[in-house]
């Protein structure tokens, strides 16, 4: 693995909390990468390999893909994306750790990388309000752009403002799958943020405001991570 010397950050929080939303608006500003394990899955299953019908087997089902393979497709783009790119500081990593073992991977990859965490960001919404975000939830199949029906629509009903694609509805979306990507998150990924708050790295966003007001706090709150750095 390359050597790169990268200051990282991690968007962490529950399904709809607003992580590749405001991702998306962060990572430019922050001269961040946003590298999102889920996209790279979707990536994949749009390719129809043996890779694509492996991963969506556990996708279209609301479970996790297995620790080595996500890993394995994680740091492969890591390097693809910031090897020979010295606008950018790091990567801001989209969900992914999201179990106790994710992490400690990143932690030993991060270190043989000398690379470091600058931050981790929690987003936090209420649980009964998330369901709401992601059945109205449309995304773009080519860029990746993400709408709301009622809460971030498109300029144009059903289209992408960013590439003009149509826009469709993700095949994780549906109420089971849905239901059994949050247990899955207050289970496994939730007690991950009690190993980032015990290395000072964790910082609280409340995410149930408007989407511009809570991009202006991440970027508020990440800034002095940097200036120190
Ligand atoms: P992934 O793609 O990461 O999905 P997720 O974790 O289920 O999270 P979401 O993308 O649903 O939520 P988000 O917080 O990004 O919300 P968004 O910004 O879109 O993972 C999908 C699957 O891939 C997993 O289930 C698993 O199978 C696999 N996978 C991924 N990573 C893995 C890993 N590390 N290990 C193993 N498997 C892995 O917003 C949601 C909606 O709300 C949008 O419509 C948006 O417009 C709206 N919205 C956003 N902010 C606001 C706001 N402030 N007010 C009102 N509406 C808002
Ligand atoms: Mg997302
Ligand atoms: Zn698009």
């Amino acid at each position: 693995m390359a050597k790169t010397g990268a200051t990282h950050v991690i968007i962490m929080g529950p399904q709809g909390a607003g992580k590749g939303t405001q991702a998306a608006v962060v990572a430019p500003r922050l001269q961040l990468a946003h590298i999102a394990t889920g996209d790279l899955f979707r990536e994949v299953m749009a390719s129809d390999s043996n890779l694509g019908k492996e991963v969506r087997s556990y996708y279209d089902r609301g479970a996790l893909v297995p620790d080595d393979l996500t890993i394995r497709m994680l740091m492969a783009r890591v390097d693809e994306v910031l090897v020979g790119q010295s606008s950018l500081r790091g990567m801001l990593l989209d969900g992914f750790p999201r179990n106790q073992a994710q992490a400690e991977s990143l932690d030993l990859a991060l270190r043989d990388r000398g690379d470091r965490l600058a931050a981790v960001v929690r987003v936090d919404v209420p649980r009964d309000i998330l369901m709401d975000r992601l059945t109205g939830r449309l995304i773009c199949p080519n860029c990746g752009a993400t709408y709301h029906r009622v809460f971030n629509p498109p300029k144009n009903d059903g289209v992408c403002d960013v590439c003009g694609s149509t826009l469709t509805q993700r095949s994780d979306d549906t109420p089971e799958a849905v239901e059994r990507r949050l247990s899955i998150y207050y289970e496994q990924t939730a007690p991950v943020l009690d190993y980032y708050r015990k290395s000072g790295l964790l910082v609280d966003i409340d995410g149930d405001r408007p989407i511009d007001e809570v991009s202006a706090s991440i970027i508020e709150a990440l800034a002095p991570r940097f200036d120190a750095s």
